[in-house]
């Protein structure tokens, strides 16, 4: 697995990460065995970075529960960040966040459910944020309690990083970004690769779909995907697909078009660490195993002019 250093923790992680969001059922039923199995076959694979969040789930907080009791053994050899913010927000009964003693009961919360002494990084979830001093104030404390080690920030808009780095202290920032939405390439990247933020790639997959297993034919029953049936969602869907046809020349023997969309992101070097979501061991595996290389130049360049 390549290796890459995150931001300013000076943290060395796999450039490939394990997103544990899907594992917690929210959006097609995993069993617990198929979590835990996923995030192990990961871990085996060479994966030493998993992202979650207090949120996530089905209940809210089972993927921490379940990401927890996976890596109980190898604690000390892990990245864990997970994220407050939007617990509740489902159920509709978001939490204020209007004192930064909502952020401290947050992580001591996921603390408990993940049964650690300490998540390594706490991510602030919500991407318009515009109370970051609240989120600094409850991070420092949380510092010096040692609950975490480090903070950051999960956003795609640029004037949400730079607030959350105003002091020059932001660790991390979590970004949407893959073959089918390089938007981030315009702003995000950059200013994370000049101020040393390591950056966390989710969505690299754009849930599936820059796998190029759908077709234009494809029906969705989870509670993410059914709006990509019809109306708005399902255009989206089709002008994505005609951009999945046109990188279909990364695909061969020896590599899936999944494997290559993950090398596409990883191979932005102002990436850090991409998260692709796996929902069974062989996705984990397969996930795993394309952080051993990254695209060539002449393939990269193709897939920019493609998808341009
Ligand atoms: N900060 C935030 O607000 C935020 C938001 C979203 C996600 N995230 C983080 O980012 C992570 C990844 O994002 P994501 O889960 O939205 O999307 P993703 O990684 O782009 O896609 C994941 C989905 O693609 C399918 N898949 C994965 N590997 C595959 C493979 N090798 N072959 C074929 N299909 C495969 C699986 O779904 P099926 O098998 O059901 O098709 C899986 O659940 C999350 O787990 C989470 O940790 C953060």
């Amino acid at each position: 697995m390549i290796q890459r250093t995150l931001g300013k923790t000076g943290w060395q992680v796999g450039v490939m990460g394990f997103g544990a969001w899907g594992i917690g059922g929210q959006w097609g039923k995993v069993e617990k065995n198929a979590a835990i199995n996923s995030i192990r076959a990961a871990l085996d694979c060479g994966v030493n970075f998993f992202d979650t969040a207090d949120a996530y789930g089905n209940p809210p907080g089972i993927s921490e529960e379940w990401v927890g009791e996976a890596l109980a053994s190898v604690r000390d050899k892990v990245i864990i960040a997970t994220k407050a913010g939007n617990f509740a927000r489902r159920d509709g009964h978001p939490l204020a966040f209007t004192t930064p003693l909502h952020v401290e009961l947050c992580c001591e919360a996921s603390l408990h459910r993940m049964k650690i002494d300490c998540v390594d990084l706490l991510q602030c979830h919500l991407a318009q944020c515009t109370e970051p001093d609240i989120w600094f104030e409850a991070f420092d404390r949380l510092l010096r309690k040692g609950y975490i080690r480090a903070f950051g920030i999960s956003t795609n808009s640029i004037e949400v990083v730079k607030a959350f780095n105003r002091r020059g202290d932001c660790a991390t920032c979590q970004l949407d970004y893959s073959y089918l939405n390089r938007s981030a390439e315009a702003d995000v990247l950059p200013y994370c690769q000049e101020n040393n933020i390591g950056t966390i790639i989710r969505g690299p997959l754009d849930k599936g779909i820059a796998t190029g297993k759908f077709t234009r034919d494809s029906k969705f029953d989870d509670w993410v995907r059914r709006n990509w049936n019809e109306g708005d969602g399902r255009e989206t869907l089709h002008k994505k697909l005609d951009v999945v046809d046109k990188v279909r020349f990364l695909e061969n023997d020896g590599r899936t078009l999944a494997q290559a969309a993950l090398q596409f992101v990883v191979t932005h070097p102002a990436v850090s660490v991409a998260i692709p979501g796996a929902k069974n061991v062989d996705q984990a595996q397969a996930n795993a195993t394309a952080g051993e290389a990254l695209l060539s130049d002449d393939e990269y360049a193709k897939v920019c002019e493609a998808t341009a």
